[in-house]
């Protein structure tokens, strides 16, 4: 399967973009693989006639709004994200009525109609970056993720006003849970991403986004880390550093992992299909397009 994806991208001259969290079999045969950021960065200037973006579908959206020439497709329509959907555009428009003098900074894991409510864009990657390039009497609406935002808050001494989003991988980590890892590794370094709730961030000795986290772990002279994400971070961290060692936090007793079910609904296989059949393939109205542009590029521009 992975030799027929290669040969059908090469003939369809299709571009695979994969995010960290997708399996090691996907992350292998991306063309690019990335955290939010790069992603939508690639993605910006791909010049193939196909995208195939192995992610969820935000993602997607975020690769037609920059590129809007390319053919964008995606595994599974399915593969969505309970934080882009813990904002629906109706309840966010309201949201934002209230409070007319403030400007609207969204996460990139939100839907194109939230993008179009936007003014600018961020990713975990560039979230403080952004918030700081506005005055520190910018009035702020920060959406969806309200653990990100209070972190953003207590990195920057803004006041932002926060949606009340969460990801569901991200904010189900326990701090007792981590604790107990803690006392059972005391050697080992606790690593963290800003979507985890602010019991488990404060007792974390790193926090930052996937690239960031990579680049902690290749760089750092610990040997053992607990890291408080996604799972299929650990295969580019096993790779850039096989000598050392990496405990994910679990989600639950059941496993020794924390795994994003929209993310791994993409297979090989899907792969396979969506460039075969060319699609599922993302398309959205000119009218959002547009709009949703405007943030994301001031976005891209900011993080130059
Ligand atoms: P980053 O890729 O910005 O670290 O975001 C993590 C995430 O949850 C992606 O869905
Ligand atoms: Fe959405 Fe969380 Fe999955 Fe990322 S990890 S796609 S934020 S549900």
């Amino acid at each position: 399967m992975r030799d027929k994806v290669l040969k059908l991208a090469k003939e369809k001259n299709a571009i695979i973009l994969a995010h960290y969290y997708q399996t090691p079999d996907i992350q292998e045969i991306a063309d690019f693989k990335g955290d939010s950021l790069a992603l939508a960065q690639h993605a910006a200037k791909a010049d193939a006639d196909i995208i195939l973006f192995a992610g969820v579908h935000f993602m997607g959206e975020t690769a037609k709004i920059l590129n809007p020439t390319r053919k964008v497709l995606i595994p599974d329509l399915e593969a969505g994200c309970s934080l882009a959907e813990s904002c629906p555009g109706d309840d966010f428009a309201k949201f934002k009525a209230k409070y007319p003098d403030h400007i609207v900074i969204s996460y990139i894991n939100c839907s194109a109609e939230i993008k179009t409510l936007s003014d600018v864009i961020c990713t975990s990657g560039n979230a403080v970056q952004i918030v700081e390039s506005f005055p520190k009497d910018q009035k702020i609406i920060f959406a969806p993720d309200k653990n990100l935002g209070r972190y953003i808050n207590e990195v920057t001494g803004r006041e932002m006003i926060l949606w009340d989003g969460s990801c569901e991988v991200h904010d189900i980590l326990s701090a007792e849970k981590i604790m107990q890892m803690k006392i059972e590794n005391p050697d080992a370094t606790l690593i963290a991403h800003p979507e985890c709730p602010h019991p488990v961030l404060i007792l974390a000795d790193f926090v930052g986004s996937t690239t960031a986290m990579l680049n902690y772990t290749k760089n750092s002279d610990s040997k053992k880390f607990i890291v408080a994400t996604e799972t299929g971070i650990l295969h580019q961290m096993q790779k850039d550093s096989p000598e050392k060692e990496f405990l994910i936090v679990p989600a639950d007793e059941s496993c020794s992992c924390n795994d994003c079910a929209y993310m791994k609904l993409n297979t090989m296989e899907k792969i396979y299909l969506a460039l075969k059949n060319e699609k599922p393939e993302i398309n959205l109205p000119d009218e959002i397009m547009d709009k949703a542009k405007a943030p994301l590029v001031r976005m891209l521009e900011l993080s130059r």
